[in-house]
């Protein structure tokens, strides 16, 4: 017999709805899903906590102790991201544990723990905790493809997790794309390994091949397989519960689920799919083999399309696709997963943009340091040195990262309470592991997208923009210290002033764009001014320098969020910080002037 792990309620809409399903739209259900004898529902964790208090308005803590009431009799479970929790960045020990405590406190029974590098020592504190705390711990591995990552690696990988006490083993599949005899080689070796514990397969339709891999699983004796209701699949979902309950009907797999109810819960989600046909996404929806050339996850896909968008770039797209593998083989080969998938991807744009590690992003540095765990495979002395310099030996940490981490619970539980906004004390966690936007939710500053209510809600209509090509010569007044200049481009790079001519030179890969043409103003100091501007949108985090103050080349003046990385904006030479242009928080297009230095 096979049982199910139903995703519907965590990863099915994550997948296809942009993982905006709101608690009043689960809770109608909820009786019919206990009643069908799942072995679990995966109902929280993963992506959801962020959505519920960036996009919904709603306190995730409260939908998992709501859930747990109307599902009484079947196990629940979360999506744990190890160090990460429910977020992008390792927390200290003591985060992780206050979270799985409160988190099995308000109805969370099964933990699935996976780290994003398969980094175990990542693994080790959440899973002791889980136990500690009377959950069943799922030690999950992330699949993927590589040199390195061979079937034996698993199973050696997977019988250290069974020695660390987990209670059952995952197979986490994220980008759809483990083949039919690559399941079963690893479960079959498991097996034959020796694993007493239960294993589970999650996998995604996206490849197209899932129910033929799921199959095999089979044969080699899997024990769980993930799923979702057929209504909220799709390619980038889950294959369908139902299906696979009838596929494996009078078989030795047979579930003996009941197909009516199934049915009726797929007629309840097929009403809930109309009802938010405003996320609806025609590439969630269709099968794309290419994914077992260039194993890029559907989500991850997906937002390096709207990242290049927003950064103007999208027909780099082909050339991005090519180097994600090139930057993943430099790092040594990390599963592509939330969030090595975003460190990846976010370089691989850069290196397009600006040049191969021209410019490169503080998370990069971050993960060559250890700062994520331990890259799964070698990365040459070379590649250390052009990430993080000659002296790269003294950056990189030897220990797991949170060991290197200052307890933060008491002090985020004492802020918040300081401010008067800690209710219960689950509130400092959500403030802890998201400062900004968990801060902003718990004042009630959060407005919802849209509630059960007013949905469908009417479909943007789809812009087209016209992208015009300026036609020189453009013609137009530059205003300069308070003096108009009549100013005429010749061409994209020459403009003339005074009928002068002058070179534009615009140097974005270190973060600097050279006045483009001198002040004629006399009395200014000429040459000696530079700009220094943003060299893509974003949002200004932090300003870690004030008017007046010394740099020295190099240095940060700005930390840019962009594409939800942070990069330094750097001086471009020794100086003084004349003027700062821009404010913490602040919006920046392409081009912006940060600061001014002399
Ligand atoms: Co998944």
């Amino acid at each position: 017999m096979v049982e199910l792990h139903d995703q519907t309620l965590r990863d099915a809409h994550q997948s296809v709805l942009a993982t905006r399903l709101r608690t009043e739209d689960m809770v109608p259900i909820c009786s019919k899903m206990d009643e069908v004898g799942f072995h679990s529902l995966e109902v929280w964790g993963g992506a959801t906590f962020d959505a519920c208090i960036r996009y919904l308005n709603e306190d995730p803590w409260e939908r998992l102790s709501t859930l747990k009431e109307h599902l009484p009799n079947t196990p629940l479970q979360m999506l744990e991201r190890a160090m990460n929790i429910v977020a992008y960045r390792n927390f200290p020990d003591d985060m992780v544990k206050k979270f799985i405590h409160y988190a099995h406190k308000n109805g969370c029974d099964n933990f699935r723990i996976f780290d994003a590098l398969n980094d175990l020592r990542n693994m080790r504190v959440p899973i002791e905790t889980a136990k500690k705390v009377g959950g069943h711990v799922q030690g999950s591995l992330c699949y993927t493809i590589s040199p390195i990552h061979t079937v034996e690696r698993y199973v050696e990988d997977f019988k250290k997790l069974e020695k660390m006490g987990c209670d059952s083993l995952c197979i986490k599949d994220m980008a759809g794309m483990i083949s039919p005899t690559r399941a079963y080689d690893i479960i079959k070796g498991c097996k034959d390994a020796g694993i007493k514990i239960p294993i589970d397969l999650h996998s995604h339709n996206t490849s197209g091949m899932t129910g033929l891999s799921y199959m095999k699983a089979c044969e080699a004796g899997v024990d769980i397989l993930d799923s979702s209701i057929s209504s909220l699949t799709g390619a980038t979902g889950q294959p369908p519960t139902e299906s696979i309950v009838a596929a494996l009907k009078d078989t030795e797999y047979d579930t003996d689920y009941d197909m009516e109810l199934l049915m009726d819960i797929r007629e309840y989600f097929n009403e809930v799919w109309r009802k938010y046909s405003h996320l609806h996404r025609d590439q969630a929806l269709r099968i794309d083999p290419s994914v077992t050339m260039h194993q890029i996850p559907g989500g991850m896909l997906s937002n390096l399309v709207s990242q290049l968008e927003k950064q103007g770039a999208a027909d780099s797209y082909d050339e991005v696709l090519k180097e994600v593998p090139r930057v993943r083989k430099d790092f040594g080969f990390p599963p592509l997963v939330t969030p090595s998938s975003q460190v990846v991807g976010v370089q691989s744009v850069m290196n397009v943009k600006f040049g191969r590690y021209k410019r490169i992003t503080n998370d990069t540095k971050e993960y060559f340091r250890g700062m994520y765990g331990k890259p799964p495979g070698e990365i040459t002395d070379e590649m250390y040195e052009t990430i993080l310099g000659p002296d790269w030996r003294d950056q990189v940490i030897d220990d797991r990262p949170a060991s290197l981490k200052q307890p933060e619970f008491k002090k985020r539980r004492d802020e918040l309470d300081d401010m008067g906004l800690l209710r219960k004390p689950e509130d400092a966690l959500t403030y802890g592991i998201y400062p900004d936007i968990g801060l902003k939710f718990l004042k009630g500053d959060v407005t919802a997208e849209f509630t059960s209510d007013q949905l469908p809600l009417k479909k943007p209509e789809e812009k087209t923009e016209v992208i015009r090509r300026p036609e020189y010569p453009l013609q137009g007044k530059v205003r300069v210290d308070g003096k108009n200049y009549q100013v005429k481009m010749k061409n994209q790079d020459t403009v003339t002033v005074d009928g002068k001519d002058y070179r534009i030179s615009v140097l974005f890969p270190d973060g600097q764009n050279k006045s483009s043409t001198k002040s004629k103003n006399k009395s200014e100091p000429s040459g000696e001014e530079i700009e220094v501007v943003s060299p893509m949108l974003g949002t200004i985090l932090r300003i870690p320098v004030s008017a007046g103050d010394k740099v020295s080349a190099g240095d940060p003046i700005a930390i840019l969020e962009a594409m939800k990385m942070e990069n330094d904006i750097t001086a471009p030479k020794d100086g003084t910080v004349k003027e700062l242009h821009v404010k913490k928080g602040e919006d920046v297009e392409e081009g912006a002037l940060i600061a001014t230095l002399v």
